[in-house]
């Protein structure tokens, strides 16, 4: 049956009342793969609101590489967790601006009507650490739209209350939906877990990628100063106008990079190659890094390892190059150094962090909206690794542009990114 998808922009229900039925791009356990194939338009059954829950109209969604892995049913199935096995599907998605529809029982704090941006942790509020540790404790902590179904890549989306946030007024729709997962993420690395403070020296890997854009700026508007690293001249241009106090490209410095397997004659010449990359950092900070913000993982780690300043931190929240990681243990008990594990954030971090949004000290950097039509072939960009930043998807907003309420600078366009 083919779904018309032609008319979104426009509901035959007001806020309140929703809908039997809406388009959804889905995922099922049974056609696992890339996600051109694996992610199909779907008619599926709306969702109702179960007590403290929220159902979103979503006006745009932001794409993400887990949407790929969900895809992929790798590393792991996804229908392992959640709500997926009572619904069988994934809808995924973790990122969205939208209007509230419809509330379920106890919701107090929004109405329908009310614009927002949804941050992706879910928690049970029944578990103890939500109340006093940190939600991200919890035995129940879920990411909203990949460890859970029905995230945004649907006309509606069904979220815990605590997950909504105020949408910034200057910002479109396809604006809003573009930052939380990974600005979200790099607020906590920097600002509560590696506690960064004025006049720190910071080294970000992936500088111009989703999360190293926000890094840098985060570092920018605490008083930090920040180098990035880039793989080109272009990325280098946009970190300069982030607010970096320099740059590297990492081409200069192939040989750094931890493969893995090598003899012990090239794991000395790759040392070597380290601490040729640690002396320019040191020349463009002034001294070596309080801080170093990692994601990149096993090819990167022995360097950060090496390069972080005595009694400095480390602070990983991924490892795309590989997650097994080895580096030469030495230099962190000697120098008394740390590595700090972080995972997302947690609401009042997202709520502090899209306050700089409102304010305009941060801003999202988009590189391409697309339509609701396109979200397979958006995943398979991420997917092939031909994506030069972050993607938006417009679901129910006609166009570009739609959602500002405020005069404001809005999104910084990047020509380049991850
Ligand atoms: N735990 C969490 O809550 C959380 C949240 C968000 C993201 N993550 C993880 O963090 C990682 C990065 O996410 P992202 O959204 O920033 O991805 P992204 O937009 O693809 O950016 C990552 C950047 O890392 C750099 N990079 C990639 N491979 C590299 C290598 N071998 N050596 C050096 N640099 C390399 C690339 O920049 P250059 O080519 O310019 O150097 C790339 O642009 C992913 O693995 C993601 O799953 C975790």
């Amino acid at each position: 049956m083919s779904i018309d998808i032609s008319n979104l922009s426009s509901l035959s229900v007001e806020p309140g009342t929703l809908p039997d039925k809406m388009a959804a791009w889905v995922v099922r356990e049974d056609r696992f793969g890339e996600p051109i194939d694996a992610i199909q338009l779907e008619e599926v059954d709306v969702p109702q609101p179960g007590a403290f829950e929220v159902i979103v109209r979503v006006m745009a969604a932001g794409v993400n590489f887990n949407n790929v892995w969900a895809a992929r049913g790798e590393p792991i199935s996804v229908f392992r967790y959640g709500d997926h096995p009572e619904t069988g599907h994934h809808i995924g998605g973790s990122d969205a601006s939208g209007i509230v529809w419809k509330v379920g029982e106890g919701v107090t704090r929004w109405k329908p009507g009310d614009e927002v941006v949804v941050h992706c942790n879910q928690a049970s509020y029944e578990d103890p650490e939500v109340h006093g540790l940190d939600p991200l404790a919890a035995p129940s902590q879920k990411i909203w739209g990949y460890e859970t179904t029905w995230g945004s890549f649907a006309e509606f989306c069904k979220v815990q209350a605590q997950q909504l946030l105020p949408k910034p007024k200057a910002l479109s729709w396809e604006e809003a939906a573009s930052y939380g997962l990974t600005y979200f993420t790099a607020y906590r690395m920097l600002i509560d877990q590696a506690e960064i403070q004025a006049g720190d020296k910071v080294l970000i890997w992936g500088a111009a990628g989703g999360l190293g854009v926000f890094a840098t700026q985060l570092c920018a508007a605490a008083g930090a100063d920040c180098v990035g690293v880039v793989s080109s001249p272009e990325k280098g241009a946009l970190l300069e106008t982030l607010g970096a106090t320099g740059w590297i490209d990492r081409n200069e410095f192939p040989g750094m990079m931890r493969k893995g397997g090598e003899t012990p004659d090239e794991e000395k010449a790759r040392f070597k190659e380290s601490r040729r990359f640690c002396k320019r950092v040191e020349e463009l900070l002034g001294g070596p890094p309080d801080v170093v913000f990692e994601h990149v993982g096993q090819a990167t780690f022995p360097t950060s390892v090496l390069c972080v300043k005595p009694f400095g931190k480390v602070v990983i929240c991924g490892a795309t190059s590989g997650y097994n990681l080895d580096f030469d243990v030495r230099y962190l008990w000697m120098r008394q150094k740390q590595i700090i594990g972080s995972h997302f954030a947690n609401a009042w971090e997202a709520t502090r962090a899209n306050e700089l949004i409102e304010s305009a000290k941060v801003r999202p950097v988009l590189w391409k909206t697309m339509g609701f039509d396109q979200v397979a072939e958006a995943h398979q960009l991420l997917s092939d690794n031909k994506h030069l930043g972050k993607i938006s998807i417009l679901v129910g907003a006609a166009a570009e542009g739609e959602g500002k309420t405020a005069e404001g600078p809005g999104a910084i366009r990047a020509e380049v990114g991850a």
